[in-house]
């Protein structure tokens, strides 16, 4: 891999893949059109001589091929990316995330790229009560952003089949610096940490002992690189990116109060609707076929989350 190609290199966890290949020596072309994504989260980079950003939207295959001459891989991570946005607006969800999706897959197979790396998620799961999740498992979308993502992967499978090697990673909740805190369905980590610095009680939806699977983005940088590295028959399957560790919203509170000790306590609240009760993923299939395995403790990433992110 000379040239990779990262679509949404703005956003949260593009800017960190972005940063990641640079420092492999890879040359990197983002492709975003700064819809959540921030010129900002590419501030450390902006000046590297082998970066190029380029403001576009993925839908666009004009602009699309114009950011792949000369590319190798591309990473797919541009996407509507809000659950409960797409319930608000499912056209337009579907149509960033399954035709966007779409138009860079027809896009890479006409430019002969070798391989095609695409965001997918935890949330093609649903409400599996069997944990922790695997990939066997049927995908059970309960919204158009689920959908949409699993239409996603269907995609890239056929693609796969039609010559272009495609490999899926479903990420579950990440968390990291960058993060953004100010949507309303912002991820949690992102905003209990907004909370707390300002000396606000958290709020806590439910009783607090719903699990996820947190992992870090440094974590999930490798995941994406074990992908567009692993070997050929890789290619065509979904995996998922995850650390096997089940931890409740009061473990990663009481995590970080360790960091903020005069924070007032979590408020309580109803559940929200469609908020899952448990999400744990289970790592086995990316360790065995990508070589992938999650490094970072949830305390040894909130320790840099914070450092990285100063008051
Ligand atoms: N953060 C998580 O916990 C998580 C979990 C599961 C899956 N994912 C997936 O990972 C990927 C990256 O998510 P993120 O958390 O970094 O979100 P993000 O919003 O920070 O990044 C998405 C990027 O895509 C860009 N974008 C959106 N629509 C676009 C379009 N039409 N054309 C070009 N660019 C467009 C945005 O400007 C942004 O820079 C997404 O595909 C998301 O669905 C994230």
């Amino acid at each position: 891999m000379r040239t990779a190609l990262v679509t949404g290199g703005a956003g949260f966890i593009g800017s960190h893949l972005v940063e990641g290949l640079l420092a492999r020596g890879v040359a990197v072309r983002v492709l975003d059109d700064f819809s959540t994504g921030r010129r900002d989260n590419l501030i450390a980079v902006q000046r590297h001589p082998d970066l190029h950003i380029l403001r576009g939207d993925i839908r666009d295959a004009q602009a699309v091929g114009r950011a792949l001459e000369g590319v190798q891989v591309v990473f797919h991570l541009a996407a509507f990316v809000s659950v409960p946005g797409s319930i608000e607006d499912p056209l337009t969800c579907v149509d960033i995330n399954e035709r966007g999706t779409a138009v860079v897959l027809e896009a890479a197979r006409q430019a002969g790229v070798q391989r095609v790396v695409l965001a997918s998620s935890a949330a093609v799961y649903g409400d599996h009560t069997q944990q922790p999740l695997h990939e066997a498992l049927p995908p059970r979308a309960l919204s158009p952003y689920a959908a949409s993502k699993v239409a996603g992967e269907a995609l890239a499978q056929a693609y796969t089949r039609m010559g272009l090697p495609t490999v899926a990673l479903r990420f579950f909740n990440v968390y990291g610096p960058r993060q953004r805190p100010d949507s309303p369905y912002a991820a949690a980590v992102a905003v209990f940490v907004e909370r707390l610095r300002r000396g606000q009680a958290p709020t806590i939806y439910g009783d607090g002992h719903q699990t996820r699977d947190f992992v870090f983005v440094a974590d999930v940088v490798d995941a994406l690189l074990a992908a567009a590295h692993a070997p050929a028959d890789a290619a065509g399957r979904a995996y998922n990116v995850c650390t096997g560790q089940a931890v409740t919203l009061l473990d990663l509170l009481a995590e970080l109060y360790r960091y903020f000790p005069k924070a007032p306590l979590p408020d309580f609240a109803p559940p929200r609707p469609g908020d899952i009760r448990h999400s744990v993923g289970d790592p086995t299939l990316a360790a065995q076929v990508l070589r992938f395995r999650a490094r970072v403790s949830l305390a040894q990433g909130l320790r840099r989350m914070l450092r990285a992110t100063p008051a």
